[in-house]
């Protein structure tokens, strides 16, 4: 399918028309569209129209002056002066949704903001985040019109070009989440993840790769414990994109699981399948640093993945060993569930170690338990600085990624001591689970950083279809932290706090 932003009417040659409009300019319509069908039909429209209220999609089939057959459909964007980047590209994936089963060419005319060469963009962004399916392993594909091309013919409202670079290359890193996400873990295994890490070296990312040998030598116990179980090899890689190495640098850092069994605590098999996506946290890291690159931004952001797999077997780590943590703190594993904090345990302390960030931000697939306190909507925020965490916050709410912060609060310390060890990986209070694995990343957090941990649990994959994303992976995070990162550093000129 192709879309064309364009400012005349040409109907002949389009398939579907559609108009965007305020619910002020209802006028908009009229001009549009008399060069396309009769006044009569005009009018009808602009009665049918009146009070289209926000994400409100009308569509009408009617004859062409000249006689064919014309489809016309008018997007309501809600009151004048009130959209956002988040509300129009919503909208763009409403208009998909109308769209979808339509013709190849696609016409689209709005009358919504003065910044109307910006909202043109958010609308093509909406649409071709909508537009994302995997059939990879179909073996005939899926029916509907997949946007192929998004192009913009003459004035009016012209895609702002700068602006709709950058939201491709923020897309093709949200996109690449979506695919390691619905990618099965039979394929989507720690080699995977390497290769797909390494293959970000053309793009100016350096890449640093440490294997189950390094790891030892570094004593990463509380990983290198979660691997043990498995086949497949435990890495801990490391992606650099820097422009200006004389500047501070954000951290992220991702958990990594390609599948989670549970280990000897093994899960119920109800939804395990759905543990391939426990690898989304790294997948988002990889998925930032690759449009960061893509978009040239001048910035300095380094990124750490513990990758492994928690899976079943002679050598599998039990419930109640100890292991000794890079940072010496001791853990006792009372679930092997619980393992991502393991992996983040280490994976931050080597972080810190290495890269000596001031700003930490990790994103993980952390806790069932964030589901029944937040749904779908918003992921879980923990943060040790309130600064940090209002940044994430309007992030989030300008992009449409919503957070909601937690407390991490010291009378949750004693949920997670152990009887032998320094700390033990579940809490044993009853409740507050996405807290209580905050509170475990927190022990390896040196207080000088500002960090953030963010619990994308129930955000990176959802059963129903959403606005920008059908039912599955969403990518959620991607736009989120461009926009964070993209912000610190216009507005200090660098990455530092
Ligand atoms: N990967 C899971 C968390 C998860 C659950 C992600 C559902 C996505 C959907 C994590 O490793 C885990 O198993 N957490 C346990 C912790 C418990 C043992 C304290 C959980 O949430 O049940
Ligand atoms: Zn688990
Ligand atoms: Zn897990």
């Amino acid at each position: 399918m192709e879309v064309i932003f364009s400012e005349t009417i040409r109907g002949d040659d389009l398939d579907v028309v559609i108009v965007v409009v305020s619910d002020d300019a209802l006028h908009f319509i009229a001009d549009k569209l008399r060069s396309l069908i009769d006044e009569k039909s005009v009018e009808y429209i602009q009665t049918a129209c009146k009070e289209l209220s926000y994400n409100k999609i009308k569509k009408f089939g009617l004859i062409s002056l000249d006689g064919k057959y014309i489809e016309i459909i008018v997007a309501g964007a809600g009151k004048r002066g009130t959209s956002s980047r988040a509300s129009i590209e919503k909208l763009g994936g409403y208009i998909y949704d109308a769209i979808k089963s339509k013709g190849a060419k696609v016409g689209i005319y709005n009358d919504v903001e003065s910044e109307l060469d910006r909202v043109a963009a958010y609308l093509a962004s909406g649409i071709a985040l909508k537009s994302w399916v995997f059939d990879k392993y179909k073996t005939s594909k899926v029916s509907e019109n997949k946007v192929t091309n998004i192009e913009c013919q003459s004035c009016c409202a012209p895609i702002n070009q700068e602006e709709f670079a950058k939201l491709t290359a923020i897309r093709d890193g949200a996109f690449l989440v979506r695919e390691m996400v619905t990618e099965p873990a039979n394929i989507m295994n720690p080699d995977k993840i390497l290769e797909i890490s390494l293959s970000l070296k053309k793009l100016g990312i350096k890449v640093t790769v440490l294997k189950k040998r390094d790891m030892e030598k570094l004593g990463m116990n509380a990983i290198l414990g979660v691997g043990r179980g498995s086949d497949n090899p435990t890495y801990l890689i490391a992606l650099e994109y820097c422009t200006d190495r004389t500047k501070d640098r954000i951290a992220l850092v991702g958990k990594g699981l390609t599948f989670d069994a549970g280990g000897i605590c093994i899960k119920p098999s109800n939804k395990m399948g759905d543990m391939k996506g426990d690898m989304t946290g790294a997948a988002v890291v990889i998925g930032v640093l690759k449009s960061l690159a893509l978009q040239k931004m001048k910035t300095n952001v380094v990124g750490v993945i513990g990758v492994t797999e928690n899976m079943i077997s002679g050598g599998a780590q039990r419930p109640g060993d100890v292991v000794v943590s890079m940072s010496k703190k001791t853990i006792e594993v009372d679930n092997t569930d619980a393992e991502g904090r393991l992996v983040l345990a280490d994976a931050i302390w080597y972080t810190h170690k290495k890269y000596r960030p001031k700003i930490m931000i990790d994103l993980a697939t952390l806790t069932g338990a964030i589901q029944v306190a937040l749904g779908h909507e918003f992921a879980g925020l923990f943060a040790n600085d309130d600064d940090l965490a209002k940044d994430l916050d309007s992030s989030g709410t300008s992009v449409g990624e919503k957070l909601w912060r937690l407390p991490l609060h010291p009378s949750y310390e004693k949920d997670i001591k152990s009887d032998i060890a320094d700390i033990k990986n579940v809490g044993s209070g009853r409740g507050a689970g996405s807290i209580t694995a905050a509170m475990f990343l927190k022990e390896f957090v040196p207080d000088t950083i500002k960090w953030a941990h963010i619990d994308i649990a129930a955000t990176e994959w959802d059963a129903k279809d959403r606005a920008l994303s059908k039912r599955g992976a969403t990518g959620f995070g991607v736009r989120l932290l461009n926009d964070f990162i993209e912000r610190r550093s216009e507005s200090r000129g660098e990455t530092s706090s």
